[in-house]
């Protein structure tokens, strides 16, 4: 048997702790803290920058050399050749499906589809102008009040079901979400569509014609929603993971990773990615926006990333759908793909952005192909949502079938004021 490799802390105070090296399968060896609190000491560690929080088998990521992973298999061989619910599959169960399994998995998805009607009252009590992701961390969360029959999180069935439940019910959710804010019918789903197709027909379908998905347009768009299904243990996965930790119901957990998705650090950075493509305007006006980066005043949009240290391959990906999104479009000469394309080559010449490692994300250029669909720019966040759903759903099922899953509680250090003794008010 190989002999456990150790780490030894040695403090200045003499004493010492021998600490576990643990390794993965792929990625850097980590140390297993967890002896620490024998020493009666905690991690300091803010934003995570060198903890692993947990175990998990679904996705891998190497940063410096670009390298995107889901269950093993390359994010562009699976953009190239796979399809969306091909990837749920895998990323849910681990293994890519057979014929039969993929058309049972596949049919069972259709089968979850529509909504209970009377969610989508829950409408109504919304501002026709309200942001859609505020509308889908309410709706989304209110799935727990319909479902009861699957929530029993300790019952591998009920948390496929509600897996199920969730894929399948995501798109209408967020394809309602849209055509309340334009005042345009509910569309309800079609079985005769596939997954991505039937998202489309419910988002750009009317009762008084028949829609015709365009296959090159719902294949950029599967492409979206494969590239966007998981990215390993990012802010929204996380939330998603320490709320379900607790035990609450899948339908919350989500709605948890809904709302910590929405900030413009993380899957708001598509719509101000897009935003700051408008604002610059012009290729021209390149050189000086990217002088206001330098000086701090603002961020380069879709630019940089915790783990990537090297180009995102999601990005290369969506940089080529871009390609041959506009060229089926006609668009060719489209102003703000020109201005992307000078932006980037711009920044990764300049030393600031060589030196800090900062190369293009996923949401640089997904906001161009997004738009060319003809999806509006406050419903961006909620495709990666609609995207990722299946990335939550699947971390919070291996989590709670993790026999050594615990309530996450992390530790602070303290530095607020040390005990005092009440003041009355007259004497403050
Ligand atoms: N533009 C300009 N400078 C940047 C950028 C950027 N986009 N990103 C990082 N930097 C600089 C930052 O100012 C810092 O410089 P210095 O060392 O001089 O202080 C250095 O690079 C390191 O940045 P950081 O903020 O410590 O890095 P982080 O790992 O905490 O942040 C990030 C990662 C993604 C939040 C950040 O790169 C960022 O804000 N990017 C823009 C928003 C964005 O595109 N987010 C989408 C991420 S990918 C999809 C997703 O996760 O949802």
């Amino acid at each position: 048997m190989e002999k456990q490799r150790t780490a030894i802390l040695t403090l200045d105070d003499g004493r010492s702790l021998e600490l576990p090296i643990l390794s993965g399968s792929l990625g850097p060896d980590v140390v297993d803290m967890r002896g620490l609190s024998k020493l009666g000491m905690f991690t300091y560690d803010p934003a995570f920058m060198a903890t692993a929080s947990c175990t998990s088998g679904i996705t891998f990521i190497d940063g410096d050399k670009g390298l995107l992973y889901y269950r093993g298999y390359p994010i562009e061989q699976l953009a190239e050749k796979s399809d969306f619910l091909e990837v749920c599959y895998l990323l849910l169960n681990g293994e890519l499906p057979n014929a039969q399994q993929k058309a049972d998995f596949s049919y069972k998805v259709t089968m979850h589809t529509m909504v209970h009607d009377q969610l989508a009252r829950f409408y109504n009590g919304f501002r026709r102008d309200a942001h859609p992701m505020a509308v889908m961390v309410g709706v989304v969360g209110a799935l727990s009040a319909f479902y009861h029959d699957s929530l029993d999180i300790n019952n591998p069935e009920h948390r496929e079901t509600s897996a199920l439940r969730l894929i399948a019910k995501v798109p209408n959710i967020a394809a309602m979400a849209y055509k309340y804010n334009t005042g345009y019918p509910f569309m309800f789903p079609q079985n005769k569509f596939g997954y991505v197709e039937n998202f489309m027909y419910m988002m750009f379908g009317t009762p008084c014609e028949e829609y015709v998905p365009n296959p090159v347009l719902v294949r950029a768009l599967e492409r979206i929603f494969i590239l966007h299904a998981d990215h390993e243990q990012n802010a929204s996965t996380s939330t998603v993971r320490l709320a379900g930790s607790s035990g609450a119901n899948p339908f919350a957990c989500v709605a948890s990773g809904i709302a910590a998705l929405w900030g413009p650090a993380h899957g708001g950075a598509n719509e101000a990615a897009l935003k700051m493509l408008e604002e610059i305007g012009d290729a021209s006006r390149v050189k000086e926006y990217v002088a206001g980066v330098k000086d701090k005043k603002y961020r380069l949009m879709g630019f940089g990333h915790r783990v990537y240290k090297n180009m995102d391959p999601r990005a290369s990906v969506m940089r080529q759908t871009c390609y041959e999104v506009l060229k089926e479009l006609k668009l060719e000469n489209n102003k703000l793909f020109e201005l992307a394309l000078e932006l980037e080559r711009t920044a990764l010449s300049d030393p600031y952005f060589v030196e800090r490692k900062l190369y293009p994300n996923v949401d640089f250029y997904s906001g161009i192909v997004l738009r060319a669909l003809g999806i509006p720019t406050n419903m961006f966040t909620v495709i990666f949502a609609l995207a990722r759903t299946i990335g939550w759903v699947s971390q919070w099922n291996e989590m709670v079938g993790d026999a050594e899953q615990k309530i996450g509680r992390p530790r602070q250090l303290y530095r607020g004021a040390a005990k005092r003794d009440f003041v009355p008010l007259d004497r403050r």
